[in-house]
């Protein structure tokens, strides 16, 4: 029996699969689209798979940036990477996180809402006016990191997934940016494509049988990763003595939006709920001048609403879980 076998905890119970999901790899790698080319057929492959890869959406410049910046700030502020005496304990056995580093770092604001990526989710959440930030954080799992030992899940979900038409526009979208190549051996984000509809891996195994496949996705620096939430994902550990970088930006869907359930044809969609109640936006953006950008930056939680009532004092800040500097 295979070492893969061998590691149980896999959703099913079942002892003979795989660890990290079923162990039905797809054969082949995914189409990848140029996003500045091929926006159209990038959004009808995301609509019909649930996520989709798009090709050099960054430039040598911007990696070369970005990079820099990790081998910074990791120099000047470990603590914000959970580097030290500070390690946070939820952040264990995922690599180094970097939470919130727009809050300190308008250096960044040009990322946000970036040339290549950008487009193409604000398509895929019905538009410019209705695409919404919600996170932004840096990642990197580190050379020798060993396995992780993360199975595959969704992050956030709505019911109404399951039985709404039409399905899209979807309710969260993430955009993964990788800063360092990765191949077999390094850790990567694997999907299975076709999952969001199910409520569970096991369900979405059974579903849809001979299409059921487990996708890494692999790509050079620069490479991005589009998936919906309700994606069945996972990072996949490779051989544990490759670093990887990665950049992670979530938006959700903003406005109402008429759409119909199997009980009623006048069902109208909230805007999506915020994603954390930690979250913070800097006052730069959330109140920024431009209000498309305030709009974008508008999807605020409690603790945000408390932030900007107290006029964004940096003790209230400093008193949240992530807040630190
Ligand atoms: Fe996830």
């Amino acid at each position: 029996m295979s070492v893969v076998l061998e590691r149980q905890a896999n959703l099913s119970g079942d002892p003979r699969l795989a660890a990290q999901g079923f162990g039905k790899r797809a054969p082949g790698a995914p189409r990848l689209f140029d996003p500045r080319r091929e926006a159209d057929e990038a959004c009808a492959f995301f609509a019909a798979e649930g996520y989709v890869v798009l090709s050099e959406a960054l430039s040598a410049d911007e990696l070369a940036f970005l990079n820099a910046f990790f081998d910074r700030t990791q120099r000047e502020h470990p603590d914000a990477w959970g580097l030290g005496a500070r390690r946070k304990p939820h952040h264990r056995n995922q690599g180094l996180i970097y939470s919130q580093p727009l809050l300190d770092h308008p250096e960044l604001d040009p990322f946000v809402r970036h040339p290549a990526s950008f487009p193409i989710v604000a398509q895929l959440l019905g538009g410019e006016d209705r695409a919404r930030f919600a996170e932004f954080n840096f990642r990197e799992t580190p050379k020798g990191a060993g396995p992780g030992a993360m199975n595959f899940h969704h992050d956030a979900v709505r019911e109404d997934r399951l039985v709404r038409t039409p399905y899209m526009p979807c309710d969260w979208l993430c955009a993964i940016h990788y800063l360092t190549d990765t191949g077999p051996g390094t850790p990567c984000f694997a999907v299975v494509p076709r999952s969001n509809r199910y409520e569970t891996l096991k369900e979405a195994y059974e579903a849809l049988g001979e299409a059921y496949v487990e996708v890494p996705l692999y790509g050079p620096a620069g490479t991005c990763i589009l998936y919906d939430t309700a994606t069945f994902h996972t990072r996949l550990d490779g051989e544990g003595d490759a670093a990887r970088r990665t950049w992670h930006q979530y938006y959700a869907r903003g406005g109402w939006l008429r759409s119909a359930l199997p009980t009623t044809d006048r069902y109208i969609r909230p805007p999506t709920p915020v994603l954390t109640d930690w979250n913070l936006f800097p006052e730069r953006l959330a109140l920024h001048p431009d209000p498309k950008i305030r709009l974008f930056f508008s999807h605020w939680n409690t603790a945000q609403g408390e932030w900007v009532a107290s006029g964004f004092d940096p003790a209230v800040r400093a008193a949240m879980p992530r807040g630190e500097q």
